[in-house]
């Protein structure tokens, strides 16, 4: 049975800060968050905001548009890492805001859990939920997956430059309109690392930046090695001599941090494929300069780290590679559409493949391109560390869909903060009761229980 995405649909918070703001205040260079980290704007949730509002907003603005009532919902699942409770899942609380539209009890009979695995975990939701539609389980009923998220890290750390916030939501069937899971290739790695983790009661999590840059890339490495046997194991794909898997992937959507990670990604895993390939001794001979090993390349990634030659030469590499015809027209035409929207809103965390995946439909559709049959191929990572590749196929009724996407309109409303509010706000120094702006028919949280018997409930209303 097929089964896949049947529509998207975004909520991100109304408030941002602009990267030229932030660098100016932070003594940076801005070049070096819109050039070099590809950051423009950065979502900043509201006091009366938090991960659940950001998911209930989002799904019920996918089930008005779709007409659904929540008969028509068998599961809702929200994946998320910036959870506040330890034992009582998120999608609880969403449930919960979408039953004071719908009544009391209306979402009784529906299933789900909250997820984590930092930002992978909704890319295992997806997978689940597609597999409860292939059993057979679903009934003619459809699954909600949300991702939401709040990125925030210490003020004045690396990490604050690559902050974000917002939910997007997957509304998943057996007669998908948007995109059909690929079957038999979801590929998956996992290892237990430190680059990034949150521990409990600590609302920013711990970094190792450049560490984690290099064991993403790794990571969805191995993944797509996997997903590579199981595609050609499967006949999803065959190859010609001289050619790579990448070859049959018209778009590449990774998760993206920041959106110049996407082409750094990219660039990582199409030098990889290429290397075995004809088409590498051509590039090698017209860059000048040959591709750069490190001293023990069997080595540990603090020992590549720790080669500052190599890293060094490797860097400058990686600097002419991408700027390669060969490179430029496979960053061109497979990535560079889903990157637009990551540099208007910054990391989502879980959702960030996806509010990219959106934004590739989006932007690709815009060039006038017929998406019916293209073949999108998935990089997810989520730190800690796990990754996994899997792909899907552009249905002949997507335009249904896409021709209606307008992010441009849907981020019109929002206001930009200066400095002194976004570190008052970062600082938490305000209650809900004090929000930056006040927003109309949107889930709000309107208070947190301090008394010892019902401390952490939650209190929302829908903001008529
Ligand atoms: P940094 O180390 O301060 O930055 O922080 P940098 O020195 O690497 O510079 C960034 C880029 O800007 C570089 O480009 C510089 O050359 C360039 P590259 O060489 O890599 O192409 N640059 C400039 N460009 C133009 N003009 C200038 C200039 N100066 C420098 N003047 C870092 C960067 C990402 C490490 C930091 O922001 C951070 O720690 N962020 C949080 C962690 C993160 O996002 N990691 C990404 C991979 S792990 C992941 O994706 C998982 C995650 O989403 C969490 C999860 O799974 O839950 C984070």
């Amino acid at each position: 049975m097929a089964a896949g995405i049947d529509d998207i649909a975004i909520y991100i918070p109304r408030l941002y800060i602009d990267a030229a703001d932030f660098a100016k205040a932070r003594g940076l260079d801005p070049e070096k968050l819109q050039k070099g980290l590809g950051v423009s704007q950065m979502a900043i949730v509201d006091t009366n905001q938090d991960p659940a509002c950001l998911a209930a907003n989002a799904c019920l603005q996918i089930m008005q548009k779709n007409k659904l009532s929540p008969e028509d919902i068998g599961r809702l699942y929200v994946s998320t890492e910036s959870s506040f409770d330890e034992s009582k899942a998120m999608n609880s609380y969403v449930i919960g805001m979408l039953e004071q539209v719908y009544g009391q009890g209306a979402f009784e009979h529906c299933g789900g859990v909250e997820t984590k695995f930092a930002c992978v975990s909704g890319s295992y939701a997806l997978y689940d939920n597609t597999n409860w539609i292939r059993a057979g389980e679903a009934e003619g009923k459809h699954a909600l997956v949300v991702v939401s998220d709040i990125a925030k890290y210490d003020m004045g750390s690396s990490g604050e430059m690559t902050q974000g916030a917002g939910a997007v939501v997957m509304l998943l069937n057996d007669e998908p309109r948007l995109l059909t899971f690929d079957p038999k290739v979801t590929a998956t790695s996992i290892k237990d690392e430190y680059d990034f983790y949150r521990p409990f009661g600590k609302e920013t999590p711990i970094v190792h930046g450049q560490y984690s840059n290099l064991l993403y890339m790794i990571q969805v490495r191995k993944a797509l090695e996997i997903y590579k046997k199981k595609a050609l194991a499967s006949g999803l794909m065959k190859l010609e001599p001289g050619e790579t898997i990448l070859d049959h992937m018209d778009y590449l959507n990774m998760h993206l941090p920041y959106s110049n990670m996407g082409k750094k990604a990219l660039a990582y895993l199409v030098r990889h494929e290429w290397r075995q390939l004809p088409r590498w001794k051509k590039i090698i001979h017209d860059m000048g300069i040959p591709e750069p090993v490190p001293k023990d390349p069997r080595g540990t990634i603090e020992s590549v780290l720790g080669d500052e030659e190599f890293m060094a030469k490797d860097h400058e590499f990686t600097k002419l590679f991408t700027k390669t015809r060969e490179f430029q027209e496979v960053y061109e035409s497979k990535l560079a559409s889903s990157l637009i929207a990551s540099k208007m809103i910054g990391n989502l965390y879980t959702a960030s493949l996806y509010l990219g995946f959106r934004s590739c439909l989006e932007f690709e559709y815009q060039k006038g391109i017929d998406l019916n049959g293209k073949r999108v191929g998935f990089g997810s990572y989520g730190s800690g560390s796990s990754a996994m590749v899997f792909s899907g196929t552009i249905q002949p009724e997507y335009e249904e869909i896409v021709k209606n996407m307008n992010l441009e309109a849907e981020l019109a409303p929002r206001r930009k903060l200066t400095l002194q509010e976004y570190e008052t706000l970062h600082e938490n120094k305000l209650s809900p009761e004090e929000p930056m702006v006040h927003t109309k028919r949107e889930f709000i949280l309107v208070d947190v229980n301090t008394t010892t018997e019902s401390r952490g409930e939650r209190r929302y209303i829908f903001n008529e």
